[in-house]
């Protein structure tokens, strides 16, 4: 199977590329998104109380996208012979690192009667299940049964938990979800950019929202919450908002916010802003990208990845790099400060995202999508993990649906 390889450069193939950049138009969104808007007009009954929307058919918290890499742990994490236990997609992953430095993941289930193998003991080589000793090596088959005696024997290579691919890149480590016939076909895995050679030093940040991931990408991608949810002194108020235009590009499983001079709208780009670049960039199945260069050499770059732990959760990392050298005495004082910032912004994220998840678990409101043009990239990420889906169902090559397009609203 042959699946386009995202990038952080290049655009995939589209029928559209090659035209003059459009305005997105809300009246081609899909029958199904504009349909639940238009309900959304009537969706109160003659006594004027809102309907709990049970007819409503929402693309939200549907399914999870298949054949994607995951972020699940910081690899610093994990030192050589240690292992966590994780839930991903629903599923118990034990992910580990061997004595050799190299990551891996299993099940977190013994085949043998059902317990956490993660509970039990890893020398380095194999995992030992705290039941009944069982040993498994770190591609999750059986290499020992300790009851067996001299005369009894058991084909042990047949005994095994499934194993997950999983790779480490700019120290996360990932595991994907989803078959392929050989690892040339894995995709690749999600990366923060601009780090190409750079020397970085790094710190992540993670955090558990109470819903679906796809509430999550929404807000994730979301750019008209920004003047209300991350009102602080040092970023920006509601104050400060006007209108943008900006111009975004097919690119990879997603899309790119081109490369542009950030807004001066808070202190520290007013600041440091006229001297500075920034792109922005999407990619299934969740993550957020984003570099800021100064003179072309990358200065700060970060990925916001969202991981599913089951339908109704999903687990935030951000991880922020940097590469400026900073003097001995201060070093240690950096990684607290970025670690303030970041959780600053994203507890912001997170509280909304709270009070979102008592509302939608009690009312299943229908809800209006089609906000042109910032809700556009909320309905391009459907597009987009519909067709990863149908493509990769159907072992085709992922064609990118979006076209380039010039987005403009108010933040
Ligand atoms: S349950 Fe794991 S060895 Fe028996
Ligand atoms: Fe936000």
């Amino acid at each position: 199977m042959t699946i386009a390889q995202p990038t952080s450069k290049t655009a995939t193939a589209n029928p559209a590329q090659g035209k003059e950049p459009e305005t997105f138009d809300a009246q081609e969104m899909s029958a199904e998104l504009m349909q639940a808007a238009a309900d959304n007009d009537t969706a109160t009954d003659s006594a004027g109380e809102a309907r709990t929307g049970s007819q409503w058919q929402s693309p939200y918290g549907k399914s999870l996208t298949n054949n994607m890499w995951y972020f699940a742990v910081p690899g610093d994490s994990l030192k050589p012979g240690q292992m966590v236990s994780k839930t991903m997609l629903n599923e118990p992953v034990l992910v580990g690192r061997d004595q050799d430095g190299k990551v891996f993941a299993m099940r977190d289930i013994c085949p043998h009667q059902a317990v956490k193998l993660s509970a039990g003991t890893f020398d380095g080589k194999e995992v030992a299940c705290p039941f009944h000793g069982w040993r498994f090596d770190t591609a999750g088959v059986c290499t020992d049964v300790p009851s067996l005696c001299s005369n009894q024997q058991i084909n042990l290579g047949k005994i095994c938990t499934r194993s997950f691919h999983c790779r480490e890149v700019l120290g996360s480590v990932w595991v994907y979800f989803g078959s392929v016939k050989s690892v040339d076909d894995l995709p690749e895995v999600p990366y923060a950019p601009g780090l190409e050679g750079a020397s970085y030093h790094k710190t992540t940040t993670t955090l558990l929202l109470p819903t679906h991931i796809d509430y999550a990408v929404a807000a994730l991608i979301d750019t008209a919450h920004v003047p209300f949810v991350h009102k602080s002194w040092w970023w920006r108020s509601q104050r400060s908002m006007k209108e943008k235009a900006k111009t975004y590009v097919p690119s990879g499983t997603g899309w790119t916010m081109v490369k542009h001079k950030p807004s001066q709208h808070s202190i520290v780009f007013k600041l440091i802003g006229k001297y500075i670049e920034t792109e922005i960039s999407f990619r299934l199945p969740g993550c957020r990208r984003e570099y800021i260069s100064f003179h072309d050499k990358t200065m700060i770059s970060g990925i916001t990845t969202l991981t599913p732990i089951d339908d109704t959760h999903t687990e935030l990392n951000h991880t922020t790099y940097w590469t400026p050298a900073v003097i001995k005495p201060f070093r240690p004082l950096v990684t607290p400060i970025v670690d303030y910032f970041v959780t600053t912004f994203l507890k912001q994220d997170q509280t909304l995202a709270i009070m979102q998840s008592e509302i939608l678990g009690k009312y299943n409101p229908r809800l209006i999508m089609t906000i042109k043009d910032a809700g556009t990239p909320g309905h391009w990420y459907f597009l987009l993990k519909k067709e990863w889906n149908e493509a990769t169902a159907k072992g085709r090559p992922f064609v990118n649906p979006i076209r380039e397009s010039i987005l403009r609203w108010r933040t």
